[in-house]
């Protein structure tokens, strides 16, 4: 019998509470997560979590993400609840009960992330492992690779590359995280034999699910992590 995917609750559990919030991130943990997924951006120099490039389609808030000041943008409201929260918030919260991917959004954030998860090992008990870093921005990758070749890194892709999975071989990568609009057997296959580790994103239906399982990945990102939790593969 194949091995249970791990199950990564897409920013939180982002189809049951509001995304990449406190109350989504608590809604994944109390599922049982193996991980969760955020994604950050750095604004008025801090390391914030938050999916958009605008402000827009979840909060009260109008105008782009990096134009805003911190005190501003953790005074409006996400999906009419919730605050926009720091990464160290996050951080904070989950507290090694599960993994956690990073998701690098805008520009430069990087260095900030590197520094974050440096104190976290350093002063808080974190082991680099605990984090996994990704990003479709391979150049912040190999960044993160400068700073700290000890943080497991996860190369982003939508689509398929021409060398299938070389590009995160070439990086040093942990895991290649595939898209399932382009989920392919070649694709995995050739992570598999650079021995590296696939997640798929983002999977919602057990349709879906059961086409993951079948190719062999690893794992995979999901809005409703309750519904994955206690499946097992070839399970109805
Ligand atoms: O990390 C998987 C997935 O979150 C990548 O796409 O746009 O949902 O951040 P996006
Ligand atoms: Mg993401």
């Amino acid at each position: 019998m194949s091995k249970k995917p791990l199950v990564i609750g897409h920013r939180g559990a982002a189809g049951l509470e509001p995304e990449n919030t406190l109350r989504s991130f608590r809604r994944a943990l109390e599922i049982g997560v193996d991980l969760v997924e955020l994604d950050v951006w750095l604004v008025d120099g801090e390391v914030i979590v938050f999916h958009d490039r605008e402000l827009e389609r979840l909060t009260n808030g109008t105008g782009l993400l990096v134009a805003q000041r911190l005190d501003a943008l953790q005074n409006l409201k996400v999906r009419n609840s919730e605050r926009i929260p720091l990464l160290t918030e996050v951080l904070d919260l989950i507290d090694q009960r599960c993994g956690v991917n990073i998701e690098l959004k805008g520009p430069g954030v990087a260095e900030a992330v590197v520094q974050i998860a440096k104190r976290y090992v350093s002063e808080r008990g974190w082991n680099n492992q605990n984090f996994l870093i990704s990003s479709f921005d391979h150049t912040q990758l190999l960044r993160i690779a400068e700073l700290q070749p000890a943080l497991p890194l996860g190369v982003l892709l939508y689509g398929i590359p021409a060398d299938l999975a070389a590009c995160a071989e070439k990086l040093g990568a942990y895991s290649l995280h595939i898209a399932l609009d382009f989920l392919n057997p070649e694709l995995i296959r050739d992570a598999h034999a650079r021995e590296l580790i696939c997640f798929v994103y983002t999977v919602n239906s057990k349709a879906d699910y059961d086409r993951v399982v079948a190719m062999g990945a690893d794992g995979f990102f999901t809005d409703y992590p309750d519904r994955f939790i206690d499946l097992k593969p070839g399970r109805s």
